[in-house]
């Protein structure tokens, strides 16, 4: 039974295969939840998904090439359609029977195209995350981002629903020490988790220093939201201390926001998508300067740390909580539940639902 199987991952979601830009008329392989997957277009340019093994002798399609719209296996030349039916075999009149690959549902959204790895029956474009920001012309969206991380994609989630470590991970750019004084309240909705943290009054962290022009004090708002099972926007407001966060009086009001998108590749890598949009100087080439580099190199500050945590989580050493830990246990709660119940729903409940090898002190042997 694959890793997958057991439900460590959840498996009726969408995830991000790639971003639009990566795919064309050239076999692309990339491994989603531990499995490998070849994705293509097809003549028209709608995106196709299958299973990247061939029926036959299990090379992968990918090292196949593309035909029309179909896929050509580069050992023996099995032809398959964009649904993953194999329609030719050199040197016989019908392919034998049950001759397929698996298909896999896609959507293209937001400059990324989003792959659904359960049943196809349950696709449901209502279960994508809203982030209509991306292609909205009242905001500016970056690039597409891809880091491949040696993590546990919770990690990543963890990291974005924790902006306490910003006053040490992050203390050069977005960071600052008055974070930590400010509490932060999470709330849980059906399928959600938000985290909003008001830091009033204090001194600007360096890039919003830089991108406000900002003399004196600041208030600040950090907004996360976490649907599962791994898409989270990180949300900062910042404006002149006093001034009202929510007003239109003219003044600058910094609205940025990451969306991240971290993709399992196996139980302990990841494909972390990512780009950011911004609400406000989208004329301006100095943000994107700003905004485009320097929040780049904070999330290549945190893939340091992703990665080191990883190396000894893989030694399954016990932890324990603290209050900021709060938002990215409820998160992993409502992944863990969704998981579970599809295991339930499946006939393959497992005893652990955990999605994570996490042991606390007193869980301990
Ligand atoms: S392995 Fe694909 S045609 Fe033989
Ligand atoms: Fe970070």
């Amino acid at each position: 039974m694959s890793t997958s199987e057991k439900g460590v991952f959840l498996n009726n979601s969408w995830y991000v295969a790639a971003s639009e830009h990566e795919i064309g008329r050239t076999p692309f392989a990339r491994k989603v939840l531990n499995r490998p997957v070849v994705l293509y277009r097809c003549e028209d340019g709608t995106p196709v998904a299958l299973e990247d093994r061939c029926c036959h002798r299990q090379l992968p399609l990918s090292m196949g090439e593309v035909a029309g719209d179909d896929l050509i296996c580069g050992y023996h030349g099995l032809r398959y359609n964009s649904s993953g039916l194999c329609i030719g075999v050199p040197g016989q009149s019908a392919p034998p029977p049950g001759a397929r690959v698996r298909s896999y549902p896609l959507l293209e959204r937001f400059g990324w195209i989003f792959i659904w790895m359960g049943d196809p029956e349950r696709a449901d474009e209502r279960l994508l995350p809203n982030w209509w920001w991306a292609a909205h012309p009242e905001w500016k969206r970056s690039d597409m981002h891809l880091i491949d991380v040696a993590c546990n994609y919770q990690l990543i989630n963890d990291n974005l629903l924790d902006v306490t470590h910003l006053s040490f991970v992050h203390k050069g750019s977005i960071g600052n020490a008055a974070i930590v004084d400010f509490a932060a309240e999470i709330e849980r909705e059906d399928r959600m988790v938000r985290m909003t943290r008001w830091i009033m009054g204090r001194p600007p962290p360096p890039m919003y220093k830089a991108a406000g022009r900002f003399a004196g004090n600041v208030d600040r708002a950090q907004i996360v939201e976490f649907v599962p099972p791994c898409f989270t926007v990180n949300y900062a407001i910042c404006k002149e201390a006093g001034s009202g966060l929510n007003d239109d009086d003219g003044r600058i009001r910094i609205d940025h926001m990451s969306l991240s998108a971290p993709t399992p590749e196996t139980p302990s890598t990841s494909h972390y998508f990512f780009t950011f949009v911004r609400g406000y100087g989208l004329d301006d080439p100095a943000l994107d300067h700003i905004f485009e580099d320097g929040f780049l190199d904070v999330f290549r500050e945190d893939v340091a740390v992703l990665e080191a945590q990883q190396r000894n989580y893989d030694l399954d050493v016990e932890q324990v909580n603290i209050a900021v830990d709060a938002a990215p246990m409820a998160a992993r709660r409502l992944v863990g539940e969704l998981i579970t119940a599809e295991a339930i729903s499946a006939g393959t409940a497992a005893s652990n639902p955990s999605t994570f090898p996490v042991r606390t002190p007193t869980e301990s042997a």
